[in-house]
């Protein structure tokens, strides 16, 4: 059989990679950038030197943003109150290019390193078999024959060795990583400890805001159906427009202004605890200034029931790894319709942490009506009115009193 086998140049794949050739497979690797720090030429030299008959390596990035990222920003999703989902947010496009390859490279199977406790395994293979329902997926860490055999980083280092699969010679980090040009996130190692503080080189993508710049940066993101369009930086007389390189001139801002970290125990899908620590530079500036906007622009009881049922629903679908789905296609047609009045811009201060909204503004949808919110002019607004609309509301309220006795 045929394997495609999701590649990351590391320790762990790379031994799978040599494990599967061994089981008698023939084996093909794909690696996706999605916007990680990676040396792409160097892991396909290994690969190949590992026995992959072919390598594959997808430029993931713009699918990346524009179909994954910008409905998430629209959505304003949040996992558990923290989390920005970005590892989830990574998974479908990932998943379904190497779908594509299998199809066309006809693997009947394809194969990936993720654990048996974590979510990235139930990601992977929900979408897999939406996507290519016949294909056969083989995950070696929950293979007894395999996770028996390699029980510890020792045993993989024997193995690599016996191989002669080179191994870099840095020392490994005290915690697992998983990246994108969204997020960073650190779990397992020293920080299984919920109560160990991270120390303070572990975080990458972001200065420590201890460290930022004493001057604030200011920009102004105009959106245009709740995506945004344009980024202005007066004082770098800059703008930046189409949507990678917006959330990548935003990622840039954020980092040197330390902002976009994150510390949370959540709660896995399959219902175990993890300590997660996450870095979200752009998605963290985004959902500040999208979720403002949405203030001056968007009606209150469409913004009340995506708030009650969209934005959960789809963050937690997110997470649980069932982006393709009839209920992601029903909530992506809510969300999309949701949108449609959330034009305008928003002007920011970054500094030190903080996203700090200055003032916003919309030509097209502003609901906001000064004179009518004025609490100095009357604009047409009735005061004798709020007595009835009190006083209704107060009906069912008084019954309550009279029974409670309060006072
Ligand atoms: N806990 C986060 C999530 O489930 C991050 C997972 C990181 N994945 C990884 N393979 N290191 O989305
Ligand atoms: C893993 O288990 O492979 C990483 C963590 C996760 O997927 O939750």
């Amino acid at each position: 059989g045929r394997v495609l086998l999701a590649y990351s140049g590391g320790l762990d794949t790379s031994c799978i990679l040599a494990w599967l050739i061994e089981q008698g497979y023939e084996v093909m690797c794909y690696m996706a950038n999605v916007g990680q720090e990676e040396d792409f030429d160097a892991a396909v030299i290994k690969a190949k030197g590992c026995g992959a008959t072919k390598v594959f390596v997808e430029d993931l990035q713009r699918e990346f943003v524009e179909e994954l990222i910008y409905p998430a920003v629209q959505a304003n999703t949040i996992y558990e109150g923290v989390y920005l989902l970005g590892t989830s947010l990574a998974r479908p496009v990932i998943a379904r290019r190497q779908m594509e390859i299998a199809a066309r490279e006809n693997c009947q199977y394809v194969s990936h390193g993720c654990t048996g406790k974590g979510n990235d395994q139930v990601r992977f293979e929900l979408a897999y078999y939406a996507l290519k329902p016949d294909i056969k997926v083989i995950a070696p860490w929950r293979i007894p024959a395999f996770y028996e055999r390699f029980q510890g980083r020792k045993d993989l280092l024997a193995f690599a060795a016996e191989k002669s699969i080179p191994v870099v010679q840095t020392a490994a980090k005290p915690w697992s990583t998983d990246e994108n040009l969204f997020h960073i996130s650190y779990e397992a190692g020293i920080l299984e400890d919920p109560d160990v503080t991270p120390p303070k080189d572990m975080w990458k993508l972001t200065v420590d805001p201890e460290d930022a710049p004493n001057t604030p940066e200011r920009i102004t993101i105009e959106f245009e159906q709740g995506k945004p369009v344009k980024v202005i930086n007066a004082s770098q007389k800059k703008e930046v427009t189409g949507g990678l390189e917006i959330f990548l001139y935003l990622n840039q801002l954020a980092r040197q202004n330390g902002i976009g970290r994150l510390d949370i125990v959540e709660n896995r899908f399959i219902g175990i605890k993890s300590r997660g620590c996450y870095e979200t530079p752009a998605g963290t500036i985004l959902r500040v200034a999208h979720m403002d906007l949405e203030g001056l622009t968007l009606d209150r009881q469409v913004r009340n029931m995506r708030d009650q049922f969209v934005t959960p629903q789809y963050s937690n679908l997110l997470y649980n790894g069932q982006y393709f789905s009839p209920e992601a296609e029903f909530l992506l047609a809510a969300i999309a319709a949701s949108q449609k009045t959330v034009n305008g811009e928003v002007r920011l201060k970054l500094y030190k942490g903080n996203v700090i909204v200055e003032g916003r503004s919309s030509k097209t949808n502003n609901l906001y009506d000064m004179e009518e919110s004025s609490m100095d002019v009357q604009g047409g607004f009735s005061p004798v009115d709020s007595e009835g609309f009190i006083k209704i509301q107060s009906i069912r309220l008084k019954k309550w009193g009279l029974n409670k006795k309060l006072i």
